[in-house]
């Protein structure tokens, strides 16, 4: 078995300055306006919980985007016939062997670049792939995709899967800038598949977003031990409650925490005291819902054509293949 190789472009360094940066700037922040962005869920234990999440009865997202790509991976490998297959916040790379199968079945992914900034689950998903794929060249990058699109390997057709809805993590700025710098990357040949959660009854999204055995609130709550563990502060998770809410005006899940009773926490890394007020959240994901129009135009609007979008019956969830247009 060949190994994978591992490029690390997130030194532990650089990723503590970036969480200093983020819980400067979003914890200090007045009431009303404390936010973090969610890639500081995914330690160990966060991506962990993220996958007991994708398990459960009321989280349709991964159920729904893997029965798509079941039932589409043929007519995506057909399209797409790439050579290099990277994908974007890969996890476990669970649903990347669908595409895979579908892409070696045809004759081609001679390479796999799984990206991810959560390096233990990114390594021994590349090994489990190395494992599975022989003759498969596995070349996992330990990276953030804010930042290291330009580092990520180019070659002959490739393709980018962003998978699971993890663009609707975005905010619609970040989210337009990102598509465009994507385009610009990509060369005639090349291609993306998305992979995008459609809006649906606000019940169901909001069940998927506070399920029942609390294992979202657990996910929620993790990004305080991160804080405590990385930046020596002392908040008790138990003393936030996990509020999953649907923003119909912006189309987006939001989950927050919400202080229960006043709370203060000295936080070593700051040199500062943050403080809850009773009752005051924290903004820790967004988690956008899209329709079949606004995915194509904001596409458009970033450099992208749609070549194919396949979703269910029901429609809960989409996949779109679009090439860059210029
Ligand atoms: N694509 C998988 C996992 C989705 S969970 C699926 O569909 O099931 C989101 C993944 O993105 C996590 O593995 C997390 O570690 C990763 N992630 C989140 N923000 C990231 C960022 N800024 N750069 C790289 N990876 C990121
Ligand atoms: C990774 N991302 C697409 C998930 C989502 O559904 O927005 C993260 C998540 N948050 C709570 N549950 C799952």
């Amino acid at each position: 078995m060949t190994a994978a190789t591992v490029e690390v472009h997130l030194a532990p360094g650089e990723l503590h300055a970036a969480l200093v940066e983020d819980a400067r700037r979003g914890l200090l922040a007045p009431a009303g306006h404390k936010q973090l962005p969610p890639v500081w869920f995914y330690d160990d234990h966060g991506s962990a919980l993220f996958d007991a999440i994708t398990a459960l009865p009321e989280y349709y997202p991964t159920r729904a985007e893997r029965a798509l790509l079941l039932a589409h991976a043929g007519d995506v490998a057909a399209q797409a016939k790439a050579s290099t297959v990277v994908e974007l916040g890969a996890g476990t790379c669970d649903k990347s062997r669908i595409l895979l199968d579908a892409l070696r079945g045809a004759g081609c992914a001679e390479r796999f670049v799984p990206v991810d900034v959560s390096e233990a689950t990114l390594r021994q998903a590349a090994d489990d792939l190395c494992e599975a794929y022989p003759g498969l060249a596995v070349h996992a990058v330990v990276g953030d995709f804010h930042r290291h699109l330009d580092r990520l390997p180019s070659g002959d057709r490739t393709m980018v899967a962003f998978l699971g809805g993890t663009i609707g993590n975005l905010r619609p700025d970040e989210r337009g800038r990102f598509l465009f710098d994507l385009a610009c990357r990509l060369r005639a040949g090349d291609s993306l598949l998305l992979g995008t959660d459609l809006v649906k009854d606000p019940g169901r999204l909001v069940a998927a977003y506070d399920d029942a055995a609390g294992v979202t609130a657990e996910f929620n709550r993790n990004v305080l031990r991160v804080l405590n563990r990385e930046l020596g502060a002392r908040f008790d998770p138990e003393a936030f409650a996990h509020v999953a809410r649907w923003d119909d005006e912006r189309s987006w899940i939001e989950m927050r925490l919400r202080a229960l009773g006043t709370q203060r926490c000295e936080v070593a890394a700051l040199g500062a005291e943050v403080v809850f007020e009773d009752g005051e959240e924290l903004l820790t994901e967004i988690s956008a819902k899209f329709t079949r129009d606004q995915v194509e135009r904001e596409l458009w609007d970033a450099g992208f054509a749609v070549d194919a979008m396949w979703d269910q019956p029901g429609g809960d969830f989409l996949l779109t293949l679009a090439s860059p247009s210029c």
